[in-house]
């Protein structure tokens, strides 16, 4: 499979300046939303977060139906149409009350910020990348760890590094949790805090090192660099227990991971894309052993009929008896490389995990699967706005929390 990027690149976020890039990202979403709604067939588009301001009225576009139900979504341009249809002055209004909104976002949300530490330490990022970099080239299955990590970080009390706190005499922390035992990458985390701690004490969050880990992560392995806004502290409370409630289960079905995806704001789309981070990465055969359960090699039946005959043969001798600890790559075809590889293997059912398969189950998640395996380009767009949004779930800010001198305990 292709490789997406190109390692090397500089993240947007270290090439633009600091000042311009949150308003750059808050402008891409407005009109991306407006994309969205009128490919929804949606009247009305609501412009801003929640803003008690003109900026969360809704706009009436009353927008015709897209001029065909086959233009794929990403070259379909709104902009033209309309003009098609004679309504650039209703563009123009709007769009100039987009960029109104989104200068208003940018202040209203100048917490999460491009470019947070470019005065207080301007090396942040560079420090992270480098760690990051030196991990993964000597063990290159640490970019998938360090990915992980920040999806289970957020996914538990908001990205707030408290998947990385030690337990305690008086609390099992969310790390000891049953599906965090095969989380790893903590160590990469402890390295770039040590040399943030020494080049500009007390100001980076082990938060936000997180998230910058595993953007450089996927860039390492081959996928696109997006920017990623940081200013997040981190909290003061982890408990296993959390970690249960709010990790979906490898078992879980479409509508159980969408709902559990919903209950962080995130959407279908989000979902399966984010899923693509499985493109990278092993599982234990304890995570999907129940697939396997009562195959019999020899008539080659018994296993879960989503699977692949092939694939479910070829993994139970993976996995045979007494071999729970063994761990296969998720996308066998390329499992070091960020690529779309994982979505191919989920349209040949092949994918190892119930909670990967049933993707294809369903016609809307099926969709996304097909539409992230045939555009690259998509897929690595919306990678990059996914984690965005995901490494934006319940931060906190400003004054909340602390910055953790280390990232194993509470100051
Ligand atoms: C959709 C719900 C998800 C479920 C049910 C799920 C479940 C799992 C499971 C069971 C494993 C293997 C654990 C093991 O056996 O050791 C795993 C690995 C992994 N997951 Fe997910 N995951 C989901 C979503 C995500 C998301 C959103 C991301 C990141 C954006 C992610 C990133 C990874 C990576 C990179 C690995 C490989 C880790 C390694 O090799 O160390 N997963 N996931």
């Amino acid at each position: 499979m292709e490789m997406i990027g190109i390692a090397s690149i500089l993240s947007r976020g270290d090439s633009s300046p600091p000042s311009l890039a949150p308003l750059y990202n808050s402008a891409r979403e407005a009109r991306y939303n407006i994309s969205k709604a009128l490919h929804a067939n949606s009247p009305t588009l609501t412009i801003g977060r929640p803003f008690a301001n003109i900026c969360s009225l809704p706009i009436n576009l009353t927008a015709p139906p897209c001029r065909s139900s086959t233009t794929p979504a990403a070259v379909f341009d709104p902009y033209v149409y309309l003009a098609d249809r004679g309504v650039m002055a209703s563009v123009m209004v709007v769009a100039a009350v987009l960029w109104l909104c989104a200068a208003g976002e940018v202040q209203a949300q100048a917490q999460l910020q491009v470019g947070f530490y470019a005065q207080s330490c301007p090396q942040a990022e560079v420090i992270v990348r480098d760690e990051v970099g030196r991990a993964v080239s000597a063990n290159v299955g640490l970019a998938a760890g360090l990915v992980r990590l920040h999806f289970h970080d957020c996914f538990v009390q908001g990205c707030d590094a408290s998947v990385l706190l030690d337990s305690t005499a008086n609390s099992t922390a969310e790390k000891d949790a049953g599906p965090n035992k095969s989380l790893r990458g903590f160590e990469v985390i402890d390295a770039a805090k040590e040399r943030l701690e020494s080049a500009c004490a007390a100001t980076v969050s082990c938060a936000d090192i997180l998230a910058f880990a595993a953007r450089d992560s996927v860039v390492l392995t081959g996928g696109s660099p997006y920017a990623v806004p940081a200013g997040r502290r981190d909290g003061n409370v982890s408990a296993a227990s959390d970690a249960q409630a709010n990790l979906p289960p490898p078992t879980a079905d479409v509508a159980q991971l969408t709902q559990a995806f919903a209950n962080k704001g995130l959407s279908q789309e989000d979902m399966v894309t984010l899923s693509g981070a499985h493109t990278i990465g092993l599982t234990h055969c304890s995570s999907f052993s129940a697939r396997l359960q009562g195959y019999n090699a020899s008539t080659g039946t018994g296993q879960d009929p989503a699977m692949d005959a092939a694939t479910a043969s070829r993994l139970a001798k993976q996995c045979a008896p007494g071999s729970a600890d063994a761990a296969v790559p998720m996308d066998a075809g390329s499992p070091d490389a960020f690529d779309t590889g994982y979505f191919h293997a989920l349209l040949a059912n092949q994918g190892v995990l119930a909670s990967d398969q049933t993707l294809t189950s369903d016609n809307a998640t099926a969709a996304l699967v097909a539409q992230n395996a045939y555009n690259t380009y998509l897929f690595v767009t919306r990678f990059g706005d996914a984690m965005v949004k995901m490494g934006g779930i319940q931060v906190l800010t400003g004054a909340d929390g602390q910055i953790r001198t280390d990232c194993r305990v509470v100051n």
